[in-house]
């Protein structure tokens, strides 16, 4: 089993799904990681652990519909079994959501369906909520709207600043994202007797 991780940003959930690959945590392993943003610190992440990084310009393309088609092209070249977005800024298209149905996957840093979309902890601050967390679901073609598979709890206590609050909810992301991918994973082979 193969899979890649989408990301765009610093990479921290990534890391950790490429770390628990390398370890044998999750029975797959990680065969690439996509960004549309070279630059990105992800992409050095993925050298770290050895992991080929293909990184595309969505704004070369004319369409949505053409970037994705050359996501998937890369992705079926090397044979990927499951996509894993991990801060991912892009909303899934049609193209992709075809091409991995049911095998896509995403982290959000809420109880969803509470604070869905950006600054997602930011917003649980600012509204004084007691608890929040971190979210896996699958991707449908919303923003963190598909069916949640697994929700970590993190309590907010008086006086935590964001970026208390920040540290203790990706903290929960990186144990949360590998433990759920393995689970994936692991059923589906299940299912198919391997
Ligand atoms: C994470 O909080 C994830 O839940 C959200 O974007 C953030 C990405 O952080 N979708 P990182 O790039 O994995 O450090």
């Amino acid at each position: 089993t193969r899979f890649a991780i989408l990301a765009s940003g610093s990479g921290s959930n990534a890391e950790a799904l490429m770390k628990a690959a390398e370890a044998g945590i999750i029975p797959a392993e990680a065969a690439l990681v996509v960004t549309d943003k070279p630059n990105a610190g992800v992409c050095e992440r993925a050298a770290r652990y050895g992991v080929p990084v293909a990184a595309f310009q969505p704004k070369t393309y004319e369409t949505k519909a053409a970037f994705e088609e050359a996501v998937v092209h890369e992705l079926k070249q090397r044979d990927v079994d499951w996509l894993f977005l991990a801060g991912y800024m892009r909303i899934a298209g049609e193209v992709l959501l075809t091409a991995y149905p049911g095998r896509m996957v995403n982290i959000h840093p809420s109880l969803l369906p509470a604070f869905p979309g950006k600054d997602a902890i930011g917003q649980a601050v600012a509204h004084g909520v007691k608890v929040s967390g971190a979210t896996v679901h699958f991707v449908d073609a919303g923003i963190d709207t598909g069916p949640i598979i697994a929700q970590t709890p993190v309590p907010i206590d008086e006086g935590d600043t964001l970026t208390d609050v920040t540290a203790r909810i990706q903290q929960a992301e990186h144990e949360l994202y590998p433990k759920t991918a393995a689970q994936l994973i692991q059923e589906e082979r299940k299912r198919v007797g391997v």
